[in-house]
């Protein structure tokens, strides 16, 4: 009987925990009041994670019993999984504290027993946040705390853990830094970067459930002095270690079993380019429904609907399409009460196997709609042009005005301010977002020092180009035959193969395996790009092919085959084939100098049927400066395709042939770019470079070699990204001997 009677007792402690298990939580204030009769107005918003109900909260308490009221609004559950698995939800509750104190500053606790069951063995948890009650010199208003919150359910295999970034967002732009909670370690193999605010795996991660017990701490990056409410000032000093404003981020992660791979968009989720990035700061106002949409894409996989991390009411819409893709739509519409608010908003897609990654936004709401000036943006291969209409935007100054990087000027006229830039200056940043890659940068107001008060509207314009990202070939069964894959939102999947013939029948493929390929003097080179794509009736355009001593298509050092559409070589040679087929013949050549190797990168445009005006009807371009912005839905941005390297191992063509106007020459200065000229003898140019073209009008010299590497490169993905075919065909087995085992 007493053996029972314990049974009993521990049936009914196990039953007690597991009902009140906790999965972590997340404060946000508002920006907090002082006032007229003395006392402070503090707001906060607690968020609470559970599984399969979140209709109770833990308890808050006035930590430093100064509190002449704490009004809990009714906990609302703002989140939960709808597949009734009760995987994940999510609560909000809201608190107004009124405070009448002489002490500098204020905090709020809530604390328990019991975590949900974790490897780390950590049960009591605590939720803390501690704010400074000094009027700041620099903002003249009380301190605002950090932003974060988190989604109730991080899941992510074990293999695909590298980073996980977390939301900090300072509403006074102080240093924000997380660190673990003084009595809380990191999980084994788990590194916190306490600047970045993210994690990263180290190791092995152990499979399970992992706690993490986080505090955000707000540092003003220039000194400033608190005035507190009894007249008594602080100066803080940049340098110091002690936060003004702290608050706890506490969540559970599970690390779960290996998948076979961790490629985005095959199994796990990868976020479209039409889902806001990480750490975007959007706007709301009083009144006026705020439409947040989220796109996410798994092609293997099924995404079933998307966690949310929002306020009270903020509604869902779920939706799914085609090839895996399935959408978001939240929609909150703010109260008066919610003026002024900061709305930490965190989304996830879901699968049954796995998770997306995370992403934030923090969303402000205002009284009346931000003003929305008209800003146009246009981009080029390696460069962007941002313009602003002034008239849309009253009171705007171009001298109050930055891009980024400061140095980079602004310029304007009298109606419009414009701004230009390289993808690599001007403090353009790079951004993956998941299906593109993004170059992003911004225009903002700045405060002239020593001045009081700022009298200007802030301006913040952010803008970017974004330019598709290829995409690995083991995910498209129908496209596995293409070495260079890309999608577009208007074209979907489409893929091109670069291949070099044994002949003008352009049928045998010189095969991988009989590379480095020699080709000997008077040989020509027969070869052919193919485009496959999903749509019917496109039509393939070659915009350019060109001749680099390397795989980097942007070398100053390199020659023209053909160039906005037109051919510039003699010897080069178009087959007629059908509209997505460009096979062509070319004789051999070689760059002069200590250059081995030749690569050709062609630009390729697929065109949609029946548009007079699109790249591909419009041909050779002798005068291409003025050409007409492409019609997105109607064309594809172009793509390099790269081919080589081909090496020149054969004889050296004799020095008496290489006389006359056969040898193009380039200068002595690389960087500078000039048309070709002719030079009688091209080994006189020494450290120079030259392109020797053809030698005799019938005799070239060419000789393939190389272990015929083709660079996958997208367009924008040309400064930055280069995978080579060999990998992505060594990818592609391993891959799909994962799969077959
Ligand atoms: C704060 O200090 C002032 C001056 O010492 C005093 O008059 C006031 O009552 C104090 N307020 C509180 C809430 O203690
Ligand atoms: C103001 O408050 C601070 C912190 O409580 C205290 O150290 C200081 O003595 C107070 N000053 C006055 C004038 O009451
Ligand atoms: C802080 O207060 C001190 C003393 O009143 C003053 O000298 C200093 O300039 C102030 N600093 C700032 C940043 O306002
Ligand atoms: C949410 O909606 C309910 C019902 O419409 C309403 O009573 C409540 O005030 C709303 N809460 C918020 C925070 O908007
Ligand atoms: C996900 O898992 C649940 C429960 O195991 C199952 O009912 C559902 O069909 C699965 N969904 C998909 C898309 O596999
Ligand atoms: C100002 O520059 C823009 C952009 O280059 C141009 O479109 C506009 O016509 C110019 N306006 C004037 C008045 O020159
Ligand atoms: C091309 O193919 C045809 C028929 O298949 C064949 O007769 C011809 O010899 C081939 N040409 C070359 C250059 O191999
Ligand atoms: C594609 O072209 C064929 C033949 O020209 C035509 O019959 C067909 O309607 C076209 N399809 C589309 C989608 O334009």
């Amino acid at each position: 009987m007493e053996n029972g009677g314990i049974f009993m007792l521990l049936f009914m402690l196990l039953g007690a925990a597991s009902a009140l298990s906790f999965y972590g939580d997340s404060i946000s204030f508002m920006p907090p009041q002082r006032r007229s009769d003395g006392t402070f107005k503090v707001d906060f918003y607690h968020r609470e994670n559970g599984r399969s109900s979140c209709q109770d909260q833990s308890g808050f308490t006035c930590d430093s019993g100064v509190c002449t009221s704490f009004d809990v609004s009714s906990v609302l559950q703002t989140d939960q999984d709808n597949t009734g698995q009760g995987r994940w939800c999510q609560s909000e509750s809201h608190t107004t504290a009124i405070i009448s104190t002489n002490e500098t500053s204020f905090s709020v606790r809530s604390s328990d027993c019991c975590w949900v069951s974790n490897i780390d063995g950590q049960t009591t948890w605590t939720s803390y946040a501690e704010l400074d009650l000094g009027i700041r010199s620099d903002t003249r208003a009380l301190n605002s705390c950090p932003l974060t919150t988190t989604v109730s359910s991080l899941r992510v295999p074990r293999n695909c853990f590298s980073t996980f970034r977390l939301l900090t967002y300072d509403p006074d732009n102080d240093r924000v830094r997380c660190r673990l909670n003084a009595d809380a370690s990191a999980p084994s193999n788990i590194a916190l970067d306490e600047n970045q605010c993210s994690l990263s795996s180290t190791g092995e991660v152990g499979v399970g459930v992992h706690v993490f017990e986080l505090m955000l701490e707000d540092f003003p990056t220039q000194n400033i002095n608190l005035t507190y409410a009894n007249g008594t000032s602080r100066t803080r000093e940049a340098a110091d270690t002690s936060p003004v404003c702290t608050v706890t981020l506490q969540f559970s992660m599970e690390i779960l079993p290996p998948i076979p791979t961790c490629e985005l968009g095959h199994v796990q989720p990868v976020f479209l380019s039409t889902t806001p990035s990480h750490g975007e700061v959007l706007h709301a106002s009083v009144g006026q429904t705020f439409h947040l949409s989220v796109e996410a894409q798994a092609r293997h996989s099924t995404i079933h609907d998307f966690q949310i991390s929002g306020p009270q009411n903020m509604t869902k819409v779920f939706a799914d399409g085609r090839y895996g893709v399935a959408a978001v739509t939240l929609s909150w519409t703010p109260q008066q009460r919610d003026l002024h608010r900061l709305v930490p908003v965190c989304f996830t897609a879901e699968t049954n196997e796995t998770q997306s990654e995370m992403r934030c936004v923090v969303v402000i709401v205002t009284q009346t709609p931000v003003v929305k000036g008209k800003a146009t943006v246009e981009c080029s291969p390696n460069k962007m042009t941002v313009t602003l209409d002034k008239a849309s935007m009253p009171g705007i100054d171009v001298n109050y005005l930055k891009l980024s990087d400061p140095t980079c000027s602004l310029t304007s006229n009298d109606t419009h301010i414009m701004g230009s830039m390289s993808f690599s200056t001007c403090g353009t940043q790079l951004e993956d977002k998941g299906d593109v890659i993004a170059f992003k940068n911004e225009i903002h107001s700045f405060e002239v020092a020593n001045e009081i008060i700022t009298r200007r509207k802030r301006v913040k314009i952010g803008f970017s180009c974004q330019f598709p990202k290829s995409i690995s070939i083991s995910t498209y069964y129908n496209l596995r035959d293409s070495d260079y894959i890309f999608t577009e939102s208007s074209f979907g999947s489409f893929g091109y193969s670069f291949e070099i013939f044994q002949d003008n029948n352009f049928t045998d493929k010189v095969e991988a395996s009989a590379y480095p390929v020699q080709v000997h003097l008077l040989d020509k080179l027969y070869m052919g790009i193919q485009a496959k794509s999903e749509l019917s009736n496109v039509t393939l355009f070659v915009e350019s092919c060109k001749a680099t001593p390397d795989d980097n298509p942007e070398n100053a050092l390199s020659y023209d085959l053909v160039k906005n559409g037109c051919i510039k070589d003699e010897t080069f040679k178009v087959y007629s084939s059908d509209r997505t087929s460009f096979n062509f013949e070319v004789q051999a050549f070689k760059f002069t100098g200590n250059y081995d190797l030749v690569y050709i990168t062609c630009s390729v445009i697929l065109c949609k049927p029946g548009s007079p005006f699109s790249r591909c009807a419009q041909g050779c371009l002798q005068n291409p400066a003025r050409r007409r912005k492409r019609e997105l839905s109607m064309q594809t941005a172009g793509h390099y395709i790269s081919q080589g390297p081909l090496q020149f191992v054969g004889p050296d063509v004799p020095s008496g042939a290489k006389d006359g106007n056969n040898v193009m020459k380039k200068g002595d200065t690389p960087a500078a770019v000039s048309p070709p000229h002719v030079s009688p003898d091209p080994r006189s140019s020494g450290g120079g470079w030259e392109v020797k073209a053809i030698l005799n009008a019938n005799i070239s010299t060419l000789v393939l070699a190389g272990c015929f590497v083709a660079s996958v490169v997208g367009m924008a993905v040309v400064l930055y990204y280069f995978s080579r075919k060999r990998n992505a065909e060594d990818s592609r087995a391993l891959i799909v001997s994962e799969w077959e085992n």
